[in-house]
């Protein structure tokens, strides 16, 4: 069982990967919320880029300097939760709507460190995959995909639609490119174990260390 004591110890675990001078990728979520305190409390010369409007507005006000998107073109690092972590190193991500912008900043960075608690990590991915939508089209995507179910929640901060991909989880990479080559979908959030560098999962005061080989 997971527990804000552990997010906070994966989360201050990351901030010693973050050196000054780096251009870093802040993720989005509760465990996220962890990592920008500490961050910011080591004062060091970084430039940062935020995957949410309320990532952004909890970093800026902390002191961290926040940059838009457009004046960054790489990351030295990003760091982010997840809601599943398979033993490969497969990820679903998405349970904050935030996985298209989430997964931009992650392929961008030379390193992508995900930060968990212990309920995190799981024996194979399971459940559903959070999708983002085009609002134009939706009904025929819906159509076309089967078994997503909207979720009640606003657009995202760049208007598209959420849902969540209700399916056969059992081969991520075949779901993935199909949810990736279905017409209408922004992103996914199946997350390659290619993408990931470094996973940090707390169990009570320990943090354990995987380093994804693909
Ligand atoms: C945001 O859309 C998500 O991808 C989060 O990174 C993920 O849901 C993990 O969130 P928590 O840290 O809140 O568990």
């Amino acid at each position: 069982m997971g527990s804000e004591d552990e997010k906070r110890a994966a989360a201050h675990a990351s901030v010693d990967f973050v050196e000054n001078g780096m251009t870093v990728g802040l993720g989005t979520g509760s465990t996220v919320a962890y990592l920008l305190p500490a961050l910011a409390a080591r004062a060091l010369d970084i430039r940062c880029v935020a995957t949410s409007p309320r990532t952004a507005d909890a970093a800026t006000a902390l002191g961290l300097r926040v940059l838009d998107f457009d004046a960054v073109d790489r990351f030295d690092i990003a760091i982010d939760g997840a809601d599943q972590i398979a033993p490969d190193g497969w990820l679903i991500k998405g349970g904050g709507a935030a996985h298209t912008r989430e997964k931009i900043v992650a392929n961008a960075a030379d390193r992508f460190v995900v930060i968990a608690d212990s309920s995190k990590p799981v024996a194979a991915l399971h459940g559903s995959v959070p999708v983002e939508l085009m609002a134009y089209g939706l009904a025929a995507t819906l159509r076309e995909l089967s078994g997503v179910v909207l979720r009640d929640v606003p657009r995202s901060p760049d208007g598209g639609v959420i849902g969540d991909f209700h399916g056969d989880l059992s081969d991520p990479a075949a779901l993935a490119a199909r949810l990736s080559g279905a017409p209408g979908v922004v992103d996914h959030g199946l997350f390659a174990p290619s993408m990931v560098h470094d996973v940090l999962i707390a169990r009570g005061t320990e943090v354990e260390h995987r380093v994804i080989e693909s």
